[in-house]
């Protein structure tokens, strides 16, 4: 018996990173899985994006696990990729239960203004079309959980003249999700539809081990390489064992709040960050 026999998953920014983690975490449990991911590089993001080949692999991973796996094609910033994509996954799987609004990218560095209303359109943007898309086929019992970041949770962010303007986006959008999650949490809860935020701390996957990302935490470095990076990412946190976490820990907060587990859980946002944000937040939010 696994905790999500018999569900379908949605999953943006599948083909790779945490994205696939949690796909493979959610079959691991007994769901079937909608993957999609934009499998192209977005102009203002010095970083690759996920390929094709990369879905490909997500999709051969889940089936290695016994479950079903529809991919796509789709850019979060486009509701009627979205829609067309969880439409074509609900006709082969049957019904949606989980949604997983995970999609996202850091443009950090020197950049045009663009860079900001990028990061905003995915990270915040992408997030409220994929809830859009996904709600007319969810129903009592149906778990919402958007990717936000410690970012969201601290004070400046990666909101500072060195991240630029796609680390000032980065910020604005994922205090957007926080907001978001908070109030859509509201609104859906006479519904028994129940949303949830991750925020991550410095994750291993191709978002963080980025020439951008490395020059941030090593500026007085000419060219950062992962090694040079360890004790500053590390020193971020108060917990004294990693420099940034695995995809995996992050899945295991995904696994809880989208199981029934979590079936009283809603408008949380669950920090999965070794006491990075501790310094920034209370014990608790009051109006
Ligand atoms: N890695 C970290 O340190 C860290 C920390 C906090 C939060 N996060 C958040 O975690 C989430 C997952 O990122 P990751 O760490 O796995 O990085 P990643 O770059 O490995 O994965 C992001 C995925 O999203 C896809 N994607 C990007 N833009 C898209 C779009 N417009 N439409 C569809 N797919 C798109 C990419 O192709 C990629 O597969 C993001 O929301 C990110 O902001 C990451």
């Amino acid at each position: 018996m696994g905790k999500l026999d018999g569900k379908v998953a949605f999953i943006t920014g599948a083909a790779r990173g945490q994205g696939r983690s949690h796909a493979l975490a959610l079959a691991a449990e007994g769901a079937d899985i909608i993957a999609v991911d934009i499998c192209a590089d977005i102009e203002t993001n010095t970083y690759a994006l996920a390929s094709s080949d990369d879905l490909e692999e997500t999709r051969r991973l889940v089936e290695k696990e016994d479950r079903r796996c529809v991919t796509s094609i789709a850019d979060v910033r486009d509701p009627g990729q979205l829609r067309q994509s969880i439409e074509q996954g609900v006709a082969e799987l049957g019904r949606l239960d989980i949604v997983v609004a995970n999609a996202g990218i850091c443009p950090l560095g020197q950049m045009p203004g663009n860079a900001f209303l990028d990061a905003v359109d995915v990270d915040l943007v992408g997030v409220i079309n994929t809830v859009s898309a996904a709600y007319p086929h969810l129903r009592a019992g149906a778990s919402i959980i958007a990717t936000g970041s410690t970012a969201a949770l601290m004070k400046g962010g990666s909101d500072s003249p060195a991240m630029g303007p796609g680390g000032a986006g980065y910020t604005h959008a994922k205090k957007g999700v926080a907001q978001f999650v908070h109030d859509a949490a509201k609104a859906l809860a006479p519904e028994s539809i129940r949303v949830n935020a991750v925020h991550p701390t410095n994750c291993n996957t191709d978002m963080l081990h980025s020439e951008g990302m490395y020059k941030i935490f090593r500026p007085d470095l000419e060219a950062p390489t992962r090694e040079d990076t360890v004790d500053a990412f590390a020193s971020t946190q108060p917990m004294p064992t990693t420099p940034w976490v695995e995809p995996e820990d992050i899945s295991k907060a995904v696994l809880f709040l989208a199981s029934d587990d979590a079936q009283f859980v809603t408008g949380l946002q669950m920090k999965v960050d070794a006491g990075q944000a501790l310094a920034h937040t209370h014990a608790y939010a009051i109006k």
